[in-house]
């Protein structure tokens, strides 16, 4: 007997790229095996990311050849995630031959609705956000990595800062018990996870919509006393959440890496303001200052939006200001898209699609040039590497990450797959480095 086999497209962040593997452990208790190509697939499964318009369009486009398999076989076409949240039903108008469509609180119903479409042949719809956390503990599913894991602390976030479309997609802010928290991550470390990233919309608010429950240093610090576990990382941060008693974990916690992304989004007070973000250029630079008292070697990363609806070039020039004074190790820059029901879609103001890219692009020159600066730097100096597995581009070389989130590459035997190792760096580029087992 063969099983049936799904392909699964996954778009967006480690939000989704931990629901995806949820999606796979449900469905492969109902005998589904991952297939890596669509051409032959039973089930063809794509998790969405509405987060940003270009997200979204290459949704579509994938749809767009999806959707020549699925009317050729007996095959089903389900639809996931953010956009199948956000589109319900509507995605039918454009897509009609789409089985399932569902949000991002339905995953655990998934195998249900497929079972239910193959059955009686018509579309199902499930956009309710009914489900509870999805544990990894609970089910008999593989983990994503017997090395590294992502665990869900919180979800939905309740900020609606004007340019974003989560609070719609995602629900509201909700904790997760400590608890329950705590028994995944002892359970992950016992089959042989060594690094565990904390996932919520916005982490530093964790536990602050259920009463009685710890704040978010509190549960770092139970979870730094697991024997066993190596290292843990958290994202993504709000600035406006980010508690002196949460900087000083960064001193204290011996397993919390040296690593903060913190999204600036601008660097102007203005801007600030109208995207409703509840702190202020002076304020965001303190938070930095603090982070590098505590912990001088921490790596800080950010997202950067240019062009939202009445940035100048006043306010422009004020972020790329900041991004030379703080000098992030990394960033992730975004042209401004309007996204449904956002305050800011609905801005007069908007800058142009061409000024945009200029804006983007200028600043991205800036950066390069700080990462690359910063990366020298490091050449010299000794991290303790991880080890993920052998390099996709050489077989000799073995690749990992330090404490601070750099991809290291060096030679070495791929029995040191999921070891801890002390690697001097002899190179660096603009994404990562080449090191020396020392
Ligand atoms: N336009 C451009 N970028 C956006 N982001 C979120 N919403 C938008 C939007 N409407 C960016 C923010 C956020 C990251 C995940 O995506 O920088 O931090
Ligand atoms: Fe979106 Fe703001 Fe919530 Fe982050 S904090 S998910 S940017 S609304």
């Amino acid at each position: 007997m063969s099983f049936p086999s799904v392909y699964l497209k996954t778009f967006g962040c480690q939000m989704n790229v931990n629901d995806s593997q949820h999606m796979l452990n449900l469905l492969a208790a109902h005998g589904y095996v991952p297939t890596p190509t669509p051409d032959k697939a039973d089930l063809l499964l794509v998790n969405t990311c509405s987060v940003r318009e270009k997200s979204e369009q290459k949704f579509y486009s994938l749809l767009g050849r999806l959707i020549s398999l699925r009317k050729s076989a007996s095959v089903l076409l389900c639809v996931g995630g953010c956009v199948a949240q956000q589109e319900g039903e509507k995605l039918l108008e454009r897509f009609p031959y789409v089985d399932v469509i569902f949000g991002t609180g339905s995953i655990s119903r998934l195998p249900m609705l497929v079972e239910k479409a193959r059955k009686t042949g018509k579309v199902q719809i499930d956009t309710s956000f009914e489900d509870e956390f999805l544990s990894v503990a609970g089910s008999n599913g593989s983990i994503a990595s017997d090395i590294k894991a992502f665990l869900t602390i919180m979800k939905g976030c309740n900020n609606f800062c004007s340019f974003c479309v989560v609070p719609y997609v995602r629900g509201r802010e909700k904790s997760r018990p400590s608890g329950e928290i705590l028994r995944e991550a002892e359970h992950l470390v016992g089959s042989g996870v060594k690094e565990i990233t904390l996932l919520g919309q916005n982490v530093n608010s964790y536990g602050q919509t259920c009463s009685g429950e710890v704040t978010f240093p509190e549960l770092l610090r139970k979870i730094n006393g697991i024997p066993g576990l190596h290292r843990i990382r958290f994202t993504t941060s709000h600035p406006k959440d980010l508690s002196q008693d949460l900087i000083r974990c960064f001193g204290e916690l011996e397993k919390l890496c040296p690593h903060l992304h913190l999204p600036l989004q601008s660097g102007s007070t203005r801007i600030l303001k109208m995207m409703n973000r509840g702190y202020t250029r002076e304020g965001y630079r303190d938070l930095i200052q603090r982070l590098r008292a505590v912990c001088p070697h921490i790596a800080i990363t950010t997202d950067i939006i240019v062009g939202f609806p009445g940035e100048t070039e006043t306010d422009f020039q004020e972020t790329v200001d900041i991004v030379h004074e703080i000098e992030y190790d990394e960033f992730y820059s975004f042209k401004y898209s309007d996204r449904p029901n956002t305050r800011a879609s609905k801005s007069l103001t908007k800058v142009s699609d061409k000024e945009k890219a200029r804006r983007l692009s200028l600043l991205q020159e800036v950066q390069k040039h700080i990462t690359l600066r910063k990366n020298r730097r490091l050449v010299g100096n000794t991290a303790e590497v991880l080890v993920e597995g052998c390099s996709k581009t050489n077989a000799k070389r073995l690749t990992g990450r330090s404490g601070s989130n750099k991809v290291i590459n060096f030679e070495g035997l791929p029995e040191l797959r999921g070891k801890l190792v002390q690697v001097e760096i002899t190179e660096a580029f603009l994404h990562s480095f080449l090191g020396r087992r020392v």
